[in-house]
């Protein structure tokens, strides 16, 4: 059996991990870091993020005012202590990746130009043209590859956590390329594995996104927080679910029904004005535009699609030089993807799945509950989402929270001894149970994308923008029998070179997990917040729940749910407003 020795352990190549494996490297050169991925890292999905990244920059602009957003931008369910931290570290974060080589857009004087974006009062949002994550991550990679002491494991497949002592001390991965379990110990994990919008069949998220992270913490004992509130973004292209930046909207696009009408002003986020007050309605938080998309399809105002209903945006009126310059990705897209160009014709557009707001249980440090384990990045909730997270902070949550992550992993690394010999009898055990699991199940019967489909399509349905007490008992019910059903899945290809049949059905065993998680969260919460609307329960409820929630898994049977208060240190709840 093959075995490798690291100090910290990073599951996940994206922003969150190659940010933190750097700080590591930085922290101390003698420690050993590893980036195991299942993808090569420059294919994560930090590298689809388009509109930009948050930090206060400007004159007019604040610390206390980006916080303030953020948190009434999260219904208040965000901790503030955390969110504190959060825009207390954003602005050396870009500064730094500016110092890495990030081409940052800039205005004519040379300074950093910013736009304003969804739910943010003031323009913080930095950006590359609209393809700002992908310049983030390579500005990571290309930095991450000058220091020795990471290693990376390309395409390796985690199966495991090494949990022993009650100490999280490496992980199992499958090899893509040769079909051989191996095991990594370390002596502190951190996961960055992003979210998993491949749990709905409409989504911006790659086909990598499947909760993988989540569900290896949530099998490990650690509590999954706030798994209700899932962002829908209101600009996704029809049947691809390809992501329209926000920044459209910042550089002066419009929404408008099937009568030419911009619907927003009839939803409480403001009325039509001028550049630069723009800000409201179209940049108004992403769950209301998102709503107001469901209740325009209600009065029967959207457009009926080949793939459902859309609505139009509109951003010809921006002329032909600042689409090119400032929107080419959003031009390009809709070439490819919908044969049209925006320069002479609407965007048809509809709400997409795009974000989780809940994820692993840690703190300000990203440490969870497990000792030796730490998460960062979409997978983690830290938490400073809340309940609707604002556009642009979230690639900025993934170098201040990838980092601390990193450091504070390091840090417990540096206390600890060498492995425990013990740990061999656990990994024979995990390595056989991979195995006898996914490379012997020939005999099965339930096809992995029927399963996969089925799973999607009651998600889309039944935990979507609305919810109810009926849609939600039925979703549990399908994911229970899914459950089921998954122990007699077929994997009919049984090669060991680069086997995506068997890296797909464990994908769809921690999607199904994390469904679990998240169904079971949303029928707890008896009332709306942020993304989670409950047509029973139509009202925040700051009495009975101004609360996290946590899912535990149980050996067997529905998950327990419990809560935890939210920190509020300097912002009481009150009223969102917008466009006022
Ligand atoms: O619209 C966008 O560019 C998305 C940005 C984000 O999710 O932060």
């Amino acid at each position: 059996m093959d075995k490798f020795f690291h100090d910290v352990l990073i599951v996940g190549g994206g922003g969150a991990g190659l940010r933190g494996a750097i700080a590591i490297a930085e922290e101390d050169p003698n420690l050993s870091i590893a980036v195991v991925s299942k993808v090569i890292p420059m294919r994560s999905h930090t590298v689809a993020a388009e509109g930009g990244a948050a930090a206060v920059i400007k004159d007019d602009d604040s610390l206390d005012l980006h916080a303030y957003d953020t948190i009434s931008g999260g219904d208040w369910l965000c901790d503030q202590d955390a969110v504190e931290v959060f825009v207390g570290e954003a602005v050396e974060e870009l500064l730094q990746l500016e110092h890495w080589g990030c081409p940052w857009s800039r205005i004519e004087d040379g300074s950093i130009a910013v736009r304003s974006f969804g739910g943010m009062k003031l323009e913080r949002t930095w950006f590359a043209a609209d393809k700002t994550g992908f310049h983030i991550l390579h500005t990571l990679f290309q930095t991450s590859l000058k220091y020795k002491p990471i290693q990376r494991y390309d395409e390796w497949f985690v199966t495991d956590l090494l949990v022993e002592d009650g100490r999280c001390q490496g992980v199992i991965a499958l090899e893509i390329a040769t079909g051989r379990v191996k095991a990594l110990f370390a002596k502190s994990v951190v996961i960055c594995t992003g979210g998993c919008g491949k749990l709905f069949s409409f989504t911006t998220n790659a086909n990598i996104k499947n909760g993988d992270g989540m569900a290896l913490a949530y099998r490990a004992g650690v509590p999954l927080k706030d798994m209700e509130f899932i962002q829908y973004h209101p600009t996704g292209l029809p049947f691809t679910g390809i992501l329209i930046t926000e920044a459209t909207r910042s550089e002066g696009g419009v929404l408008v029904n099937k009568d030419g009408y911009r619907y927003l002003q009839d939803y409480d986020l403001g009325t039509p004005q001028p550049k630069p007050v723009l800000r409201s309605m179209e940049l108004g938080p992403r769950d209301r535009l998102s709503q107001a998309f469901v209740k325009e399809q209600e009065k029967g105002r959207t457009i009926k699609g080949p793939y459902g209903d859309v609505v139009h945006l509109d951003i010809r009126h921006l002329g032909k030089d600042t689409i090119n310059n400032k929107l080419p990705f959003v031009r390009e897209l809709c070439l490819k993807y919908e044969n049209l160009d925006p320069i002479e014709e609407m965007i048809p557009v509809r709400p997409v799945v795009h974000y989780m707001m809940g994820g692993i249980h840690t703190d300000i440090n990203g440490a969870t509950p497990l000792e030796g384990l730490y998460a960062a990045g979409e997978v983690a909730c830290v938490s400073i989402n809340g309940a609707n997270r604002l556009g642009s902070n979230s690639l900025t949550e993934i170098l201040v929270f990838g980092k601390r992550a990193c450091i504070a992993a390091a840090r417990f690394a540096l206390e600890q001894k060498e492995t425990d010999p013990s740990l061999e009898l656990l990994v024979k055990d995990k390595v056989s149970q991979v195995r006898e699991r996914y490379f012997n199940t020939n005999g099965g019967t339930e096809s992995i994308a029927g399963l996969r489909g089925e799973m999607q399509k009651v998600m889309e349905e039944s935990v979507g923008i609305y919810r109810n007490e009926d849609s939600l008992k039925g979703a549990i019910s399908t994911i229970f029998e899914l459950k089921e059903r998954f122990q007699n899945i077929r994997v009919t290809d049984q090669s060991y070179t680069f086997n995506t049949e068997i890296t797909s059905a464990m994908e769809l065993s921690y999607m199904l997990d994390v469904a679990e998680a998240i169904v079971h969260s949303a029928i707890a919460r008896t009332e709306s917040r942020g993304s989670h609307q409950r047509t029973d329960y139509p009202d925040r409820d700051d009495e009975r729940f101004l609360a996290h929630s946590l899912a535990y898994k149980e050996d067997k049977g529905a998950p327990r749910i419990e809560q935890l208060p939210v920190v509020i240190t300097r912002w009481p709840p009150a009223e969102r407003v917008y466009g006022k």
